[in-house]
């Protein structure tokens, strides 16, 4: 696989085919790889809501200045940060990691309460920053994952999270939307698929020391 190749064939997808649907297995591909990003400590902070049901997406394409991409994509993933990330989160992962890797608890104490001072020493601003990025990280993976299967996406913010958050009624679960990845395959009559990137150059982009 040429990695360069699949993420210039890539771009944000403006049209997608409506009739064009993910297989199960790659949407599971997807999914796990997903799974598998990255996040601070390994916490993370978020949920990944899965949206299929056409009803929903029309609700929610209202609130997304009308963009077809929420209702025409084969699935919606909405990276949801948890702003309720506090001591419980810290203690839940904790579990997790003991168990994963068979360690006693009593051994994590260092990093259980090194992690937990540093989300006590921020405001709730500062959390919800610090999640949402975590979040965004999650999105990359989705991103370039997508474009090695051979599954085209839009990332999309152009939305009103406290809409969205309303239509799904995920405050409750200490959720707040950030994020869209719309994944599905190009419609042929999106011109977009034909335009040139728009990149920085090598030499602008990147700083040698
Ligand atoms: C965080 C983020 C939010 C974006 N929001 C939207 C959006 O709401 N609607 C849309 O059509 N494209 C959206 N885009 C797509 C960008 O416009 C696009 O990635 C950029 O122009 C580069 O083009 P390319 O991805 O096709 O290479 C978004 C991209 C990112 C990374």
């Amino acid at each position: 696989m040429d990695i360069l190749s699949k993420l210039n064939t890539r771009y944000a997808t403006k049209v997608f085919d409506p009739t064009k649907k993910v297989s199960e297995a790659d949407m599971e591909k997807l999914l796990e790889a997903i799974r598998l990003s990255a996040s601070s400590y390994g916490l993370q902070p978020y949920k990944v809501l899965v949206v299929e049901d056409p009803a929903i997406r029309a609700e929610l394409r209202k609130a997304a200045w009308g963009q077809s991409q929420i209702t025409d994509a084969s699935a919606l993933l909405i990276f949801a940060a948890k702003y309720e990330t506090n001591a419980g989160t810290v203690d839940e992962f904790v579990d997790l990691v003991s168990q994963t890797r068979n360690i006693p608890k009593e051994a994590l104490f260092g990093f259980s309460d090194m992690m937990k001072g540093s989300i006590q020493s921020q405001s709730q601003e500062q959390i919800e920053t610090w999640v949402s990025k975590q979040a965004y990280i999650a999105l990359g993976f989705g991103l370039v994952s997508a474009a090695v299967l051979d599954i085209d996406a839009c990332p999309m913010e152009g939305f009103s999270p406290a809409d969205f958050d309303r239509i799904l009624d995920i405050n409750k679960l200490g959720l707040k939307s950030k994020v869209i990845l719309a994944v599905g395959y190009r419609s042929e009559e999106d011109k977009y698929q034909h335009l040139a990137k728009v990149r920085q150059k090598k030499e602008d982009l990147f700083i040698k020391f």
